[in-house]
């Protein structure tokens, strides 16, 4: 990826005189000669102070530290933790998309990202306040999908649960970090099977901490309070928020009776949904996988997780899709996690070309 340096840039940069001493103590860490080792927590820190990173911030730091500017220049041109574009005045939304996260629901986060920020990572949302971009792996894939907001993690999430966070932030509170399903830290889902004892703390470290500090979306002026036990906080109360019910079907007729088997009906739990829009109608499903089933992942937008929700349903080829009514969808979109996505992604004009093209 190519990481220019923004079009638009400030007049000049300086850090807060609390970050400047800060600065300073960093400087002492190193012998003489050696300062620009402290090149990466340097500009770290500017960005702490600005959200982003500027040429003027950028070349402030070089003079700091006695060296070439175009040397810091590759220094932050190079990391991806630095941000070379104005990010969002109240956060900047991380999303990790690599292996964990993504199987376990990232593409629906990033969903929620281009729903209620903007459609694309790194573009500002309207009211200036937030942005997002997909990043690699962030070492917490024992609890994906997650996203880094400010400094923090917010783990075990879910569609609904990572929408709550971005509205709680959007409404000017800063939401509690950490897992999002009741986890203290990474044990198995069934609870802890080593370390068994009452735990000595409240929260995790991490946590106790983000939570005592409270810093996760704050500008960094070097006034941010310091961390003791001895004021350890209270492990925080998350609302619950339920997913959406799970895939339900009910009898249908065969969909494509030239080419496909005849669904067999099945048991059709209907969700607890609010009222939809359109009245929802269920469309035509299989109860089983046909042997002629197309790859719905060809679809634009269809990810692995969502292809497997929609075999849940009982969806497995192109011809089902292409038929389905108004009412139809406004059923299937009440059973995924991420309602609109068909309209938006156009699946009936996709699934129609798709069976033009087989
Ligand atoms: Fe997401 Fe590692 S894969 S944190």
């Amino acid at each position: 990826m190519l990481r220019r340096l923004h079009h638009e840039q400030p007049e000049s940069f300086a850090f807060t005189p609390a970050n400047m001493a800060w600065a300073g103590k960093q400087l002492e860490k190193y012998p003489e000669g050696r300062q620009a080792s402290a090149i990466i927590p340097l500009l770290w820190r500017a960005q702490e102070q600005e959200g982003w990173l500027s040429r003027p911030a950028i070349e402030h730091v070089a003079d700091m530290l006695g060296m070439a500017h175009i040397r810091a220049l590759e220094v932050a041109t190079f990391y991806f933790m630095f941000q070379l574009r104005p990010v969002g005045s109240v956060a900047h939304i991380q999303v990790c998309g690599t292996l964990s996260c993504m199987l376990c629901g990232a593409e629906d986060l990033v969903e929620v990202c281009k729903d209620k920020i903007a459609r694309q990572p790194h573009a500002i949302s309207g009211d200036g306040r937030f942005s997002w971009e997909e990043v690699e792996c962030l070492g917490a894939c024992a609890n994906a999908p997650m996203a880094q907001i400010g400094k923090d993690y917010y783990e075990d999430l879910t569609t609904e649960t990572f929408a709550w966070i971005l509205d709680e932030l959007a409404a000017g509170r800063v939401p509690a970090p950490g897992s999002y399903k009741g986890r203290f830290s990474s044990e198995p889902e069934g609870g802890p099977t080593t370390l068994t004892g009452d735990y000595h703390h409240k929260t995790n470290g991490s946590l106790g901490i983000a939570l005592q500090v409270g810093d996760s979306i704050k500008r960094i002026d070097g006034t941010e309070p310091g961390f003791s036990f001895a004021n350890e906080p209270e492990a925080p109360v998350r609302p619950v928020i339920e997913p959406k019910p799970a895939a339900a079907a009910k009898p249908a007729p065969q969909p494509d009776a030239a080419a496909a088997p005849a669904p067999k009906p099945k048991a059709t739990p209907e969700p607890e949904a609010a009222e939809p829009e359109v009245p929802a109608e269920a469309p035509d499903l299989y109860t089983e996988a046909p042997a002629d089933a197309d790859d719905l992942q060809r679809m634009k937008g269809v990810g692995p997780k969502l292809e497997s929700t929609l075999h849940e349903l009982g969806v497995y080829r192109f011809a089902q899709i292409a038929s389905w009514s108004p009412a139809e969808i406004a059923w299937v979109n009440e059973r995924l996690s991420f309602k609109g996505r068909i309209e938006r992604d156009d699946w009936i004009g996709q699934a129609k070309q798709l069976m033009g093209d087989d």
